[in-house]
C-alpha cells in the first residue's frame, strides 16, 4: 500500500469522493503543510495557521496507479481557482498534492503537465513534498457518512460515478459477449443515475436499401451508427457520419457535452423531452466502434465530471 496527501478544498466532500474510488483502501482527513504543531479545526478555520484541509489517501498502486488517482483528484477541483473551491474561501481550502515518497513526484508532475496543457493560465495547485500532517478530530472523519445531508461543495454525482464504474466492472466480469455487456451497462447507468435516455449506437454497415431513412450520410467507407442496447423511450435507429451529436462524436473521436440540444447545430431530436446530452465514443483497436449517448430531460445536466467518469466507464466495456 502507498499513501498520498490530497488537498481538494473542504475535506468533508473530498474524503467522500476518494473513498469511493476503486483501489483506495483507506482515507483520513487532517491538516497538511502548515506551521503550528497539532492544530485544532477551529485554529485552522481562522486561516492563520498555514494549513490546507487535506485527505490522506491510502491506495493500492497495483490496482490504482498514482497517475490515475491524481487525474481523479483533478476531476474534483477547479485547478485554476486560488484558495477557493466552490463557495469555500481561504488558504485552508487551497488545492495541492503532497507526497511523502520523493519517488512519486515524477508521476504526479506528469499529470500536472497534462492538465496544464489544457489551460492558458497557470494551475493554482501546489505540488510539494509533505511537510507535516495532523489528523483532524473524530467529528470530521467520514463526515458525510455520519451526516448524509451535511454541507458539501461537490455535486452529488461525483460520489456516484466511482461506484458506478466499480459496480459495472463487477457486474460484467469476464462476460465476452459485447451486446450482453452493453445491455447491462445501459441498465446499470439508467438505474443508478436515473437519466432520461441511456444507450449505445454502434458503427455498422450503412443501410443502402431503397427508402432507408437514416439521418445524414454514411462514412466514406460505407458505415453509419446503428441503434444498440438502450434504456428509455424508442429512438432513431441510424445516424450518419458527422450527423447530430452522436455522428459528430464518432467523426471527431471525442466526447461531446451539449448543455442545450437546441443550440447544437444538427442535433437529432429523437424525443422532444430531451434537453441536454453527452456522447462518449467507444474505442476498439484505436477506432471508434460506437458511442454511449445519454440524454437528460433537464438543461445543462452534463459537464466535465460526467465526461471524465463516463470515459472511464466506456473503457470497462
Ligand atoms: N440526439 C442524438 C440522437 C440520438 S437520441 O438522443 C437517443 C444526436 O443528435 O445524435
Amino acid at each position: 500500500m502507498k499513501e498520498i496527501y490530497l488537498a481538494g478544498g473542504c475535506f468533508w466532500g473530498a474524503e467522500h469522493y476518494f473513498r469511493n474510488i476503486d483501489g483506495v483502501v483507506d482515507t483520513e482527513v487532517g491538516f497538511a503543510n502548515g506551521d503550528t504543531p497539532s492544530p485544532t479545526y477551529e485554529q485552522v478555520y481562522t486561516d492563520t495557521t498555514g494549513y490546507a484541509e487535506t485527505v490522506r489517501v491510502i491506495y493500492n498502486p497495483d490496482t490504482l496507479p498514482l497517475e490515475e488517482l491524481v487525474r481523479d483528484f483533478f476531476c474534483a477541483i477547479d485547478p485554476l481557482s486560488l484558495n477557493k473551491q466552490g463557495e469555500d474561501e481561504g488558504t485552508r481550502y487551497r488545492t495541492g498534492v503532497y507526497y511523502s515518497d520523493p519517488a512519486d513526484s515524477a508521476s504526479i508532475r506528469k499529470v500536472f503537465d497534462e492538465v496544464q496543457a489544457l489551460y492558458a493560465e497557470p494551475l493554482a495547485v501546489e505540488l510539494l513534498p509533505l511537510k507535516n500532517f495532523f489528523t483532524a478530530d473524530g467529528r470530521h472523519q467520514d463526515y458525510l457518512i455520519k451526516n448524509p445531508d451535511g454541507y458539501c461543495h461537490l455535486p452529488l454525482k461525483i460520489f456516484r460515478y466511482p461506484r458506478l464504474v466499480s459496480d459495472l466492472k463487477h457486474l460484467l466480469g469476464d462476460e465476452p459477449d459485447f451486446v450482453a455487456r452493453l445491455s447491462n451497462a445501459a441498465a446499470l447507468v439508467k438505474e443508478k443515475m436515473g437519466f432520461f435516455w441511456t444507450g449505445f449506437y454502434l458503427v455498422g454497415p450503412a443501410n443502402v436499401a431503397p427508402g432507408s431513412h437514416g439521418h445524414g450520410t454514411p462514412s466514406p467507407d460505407g458505415k453509419e451508427l446503428i441503434l444498440g442496447p438502450f434504456q428509455g423511450p424508442f429512438a432513431c435507429m441510424r445516424i450518419g457520419y458527422g450527423s447530430g451529436v452522436c455522428g459528430t462524436a464518432w467523426k471527431e473521436g471525442k466526447t461531446i457535452v451539449v448543455p442545450d440540444v437546441d443550440a447544437f447545430p444538427g442535433h437529432i431530436a429523437c424525443s422532444s423531452a430531451s434537453k441536454s446530452e453527452i456522447v462518449v465514443p467507444l474505442f476498439k483497436d484505436g477506432q471508434v466502434a460506437g458511442v454511449l449517448d445519454i440524454d437528460s430531460d433537464e438543461l445543462s445536466t452534463f459537464d466535465q465530471i460526467d465526461a471524465f467518469w463516463l470515459e472511464k466507464l466506456v473503457a470497462v466495456l
